[in-house]
Parts: C-alpha cells; sequence; structure tokens
C-alpha cells in the first residue's frame, strides 16, 4: 500500500494555525489506501528563544527522511530580523537544493481584487531558489561608522541559471499556451542579467515550441497590474521572484491564497511546500488567519508526490468554495472544515 512520510514544521504566528488546516483537508482527500506518517519539529522562535538553535544537524538529517516537508510561517518580531530566515528558513532551502521556487497565480473568484473578472489570468512564478543576493555572500566593513560599506553580492551559476531555466522550459512545454517569460535587468546588471539571457536563448532552442518573452522588472510589475493575461510561466532570479510573487498575489486575490513550493526537482532531497506568506503575528491566535494559502500548497505537494487527482480536487473546491461565498467573515477553522468537507465529499 501506499504511504507519504510528511515532515510538519508549524513555526510562529499563524503559522501553526494555518498548517493545522492543511493537515485536516490533506487527511480528507486521501484515498483510504494512503497511509499519511506525520512528524512534527519544534523549530522557529519559541525554539530560539529556549535553547539558541534554529536547525541542528540532526533535524536536518532526521528532515531529509522523509517524502514531503510542510512548513507554516517561520519569523518573529522578537528575534533579530534575519536569524530564522537565514538559520532556518533559507538553511532548508539550500541544504535540500531547492532551486525551484514554483509559485503559481491563479485569479479566484470573490477575493476583492482589483482584478476581478479577468478569470484568464493563470500563470506560474518559477523562482530560483539557491543563488542570486540570497547566499549570504557579503559583508561590512567599518561596521557602525560613518564610513561603513555593505555589500551583498549577487551569486549567479551558470549550472545554476541552467537548471532552472530548463525547468520552467519544461513547464511551459506541458501547458497549454506554451509561453515563457524571463524577468531580469539586463540593462542594468550587465553581468547576471546578460548571463541568464545567453542561457535563457541556448536553451529554447531546445523548446522551439515554447514562445519566448524577455522583461525587465521594474516594466514586468507594471504588467502584473495592467496585462496579467500576457504571462503564463515566468523565470526569474531569486530576488526579483520574491518580490513580484507578493505582488503577484496582491493582484490575483491576497496573500492568503497564494502558495508555494520548495522544489528539488531531481528528487534527492525532499521537497518543501509553504505559503507565501508570513507569520503575521499581529492576526496570530485571533482565528482571522486565511488557510487556503497552506491548504493550496498541500494541493502543489499532492502533485509533487504523484497524486494529481487529489491535487485537482482541492483546487477546484477552493474555487468552488469562494464562488460559493457570501461576503461573511470565516474563521480560520471554518475555512478548514468547509473545504475538508468538500474534498471528502
Ligand atoms: C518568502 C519569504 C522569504 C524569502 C523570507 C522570509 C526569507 O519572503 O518565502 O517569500 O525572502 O524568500
Ligand atoms: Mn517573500
Amino acid at each position: 500500500s501506499r504511504s507519504i512520510r510528511l515532515a510538519v514544521i508549524p513555526g510562529d504566528g499563524i503559522g501553526q494555525e494555518v498548517v493545522a488546516q492543511g493537515l485536516k483537508v490533506l487527511t480528507a482527500v486521501l484515498p483510504q489506501d494512503v497511509k499519511l506518517e506525520t512528524k512534527e519539529y519544534d523549530l522557529g522562535a519559541k525554539r530560539w528563544h529556549a535553547t539558541g538553535d534554529t536547525l541542528p544537524d540532526e533535524e536536518l538529517a532526521s528532515l531529509k527522511n522523509h517524502d514531503a516537508i510542510l512548513l507554516g510561517a517561520i519569523g518573529d518580531p522578537s528575534v533579530p530580523s534575519g536569524v530564522l530566515e537565514r538559520g532556518l528558513l533559507l538553511k532548508l532551502r539550500f541544504a535540500f537544493d531547492h532551486f525551484v521556487n514554483l509559485r503559481p497565480s491563479k485569479l479566484f473568484p470573490n477575493t476583492g481584487t482589483p482584478l476581478a473578472g479577468r478569470p484568464e489570468i493563470d500563470f506560474v512564478v518559477v523562482r530560483e531558489g539557491t543563488e542570486g543576493p540570497y547566499t549570504g555572500n557579503g559583508g561590512s566593513l567599518r561596521t557602525g561608522t560613518p564610513a561603513e560599506v555593505a555589500t551583498e553580492v549577487s551569486v549567479n551559476t551558470a549550472y545554476g541559471v541552467e537548471r532552472v531555466v530548463r525547468d520552467a522550459y519544461e513547464r511551459a512545454n506541458a501547458r497549454p499556451r506554451k509561453k515563457l517569460t524571463l524577468v531580469h535587468k539586463n540593462n542594468v546588471l550587465v553581468y547576471a542579467g546578460h548571463m541568464w539571457k545567453k542561457i535563457f536563448d541556448k536553451v529554447g532552442a531546445e523548446y522551439p515550441e515554447v514562445t519566448t518573452d524577455y522583461l525587465h522588472v521594474d516594466a514586468a510589475t507594471i504588467f502584473f497590474v495592467t496585462q496579467p493575461e500576457r504571462f503564463d510561466v515566468i523565470v526569474t532570479d531569486n530576488l526579483f521572484g520574491d518580490i513580484l510573487t507578493d505582488l503577484a498575489a496582491a493582484v490575483t486575490g491576497g496573500i492568503g491564497l497564494a502558495a508555494s513550493g520548495n522544489i528539488n526537482p531531481t528528487g534527492e532531497f525532499p521537497s518543501m511546500f509553504e505559503p507565501v506568506h508570513g507569520s503575521a503575528p499581529d492576526i496570530a491566535g485571533t482565528g482571522k488567519a486565511d488557510p487556503t494559502a497552506t491548504i493550496l500548497s498541500v494541493a502543489l505537494l499532492l502533485r509533487h508526490l504523484g497524486y494529481e487527482t487529489e491535487a485537482a480536487r482541492i483546487e477546484a473546491e477552493v474555487a468552488a468554495d469562494l464562488e460559493a461565498r457570501d461576503g461573511t467573515a470565516r474563521s480560520t477553522d471554518e475555512i478548514g472544515d468547509a473545504l475538508a468537507a468538500r474534498v471528502a465529499g
């Protein structure tokens, strides 16, 4: 019989609440014969305050021993900025070589987006996940003096760019519109930007059916708002992808609906699925957090593990549930219960 060994990192703030709903829906959608084994990891702000640990080696090794990871959110105002982000979240992405950070955007009904009524919006951002300005390659000189100098070097390797660009071509080629847009800033970032474009064009020769386009990142932000229908698959650098996907979420239905997968396509390491949003400490514990982004991340997780029918059912039921909304506010639990009932039924 089939089984899923799932590592769960609820993390900080609303992470705990949304992950509980994600697991509820996962349990409801799985066929009877699939055995779900979950192991929860106590990582995040509380753990750091108690022990000073962010992600010890033994836990990293234990996490590796799973089919996938479900993560809620990381970060808390009581912890200095960067400690948990670098020591936990980015450490996982780098250690497990999550070079494809997959962030789909669809226009859902009844979300109050400024783009309401344009159902043809359906694109996916393939954000590079292991390089760019996220590598920690930098430093500070004369720190704390008026003459302080800080550098934060963007690292781009031909190997790293080619593998993510190729993944994006594969995804574009498998979609009906077969269109791939490279977003960078090669009018200013002439070293990295030109290398990305060169590799994009070279790999593109192997995908004659894929239509290609290039946009500078600043121009891309305009089109995300004015003409989002023009996008199908987008491939971009780690930092540009971070910024663009928050914008994408905001214009297509809100950050409460935006799902993501940190994917290691080779299967050497477990992939990790998480909502795009953060820990939202301001609403933690109030029951106001929307668990939909986590539930849609569970759909991406299921698709990654080969459960396409179940993934598609979750996505269809999220759309149907939003369609049926009458405008009354629902709590985190109520949304989770409604979706669990729908996917089971
Ligand atoms: C995200 C987050 C992270 C990122 C932070 C918390 C390190 O903003 O997943 O988009 O920048 O990648
Ligand atoms: Mn982000």
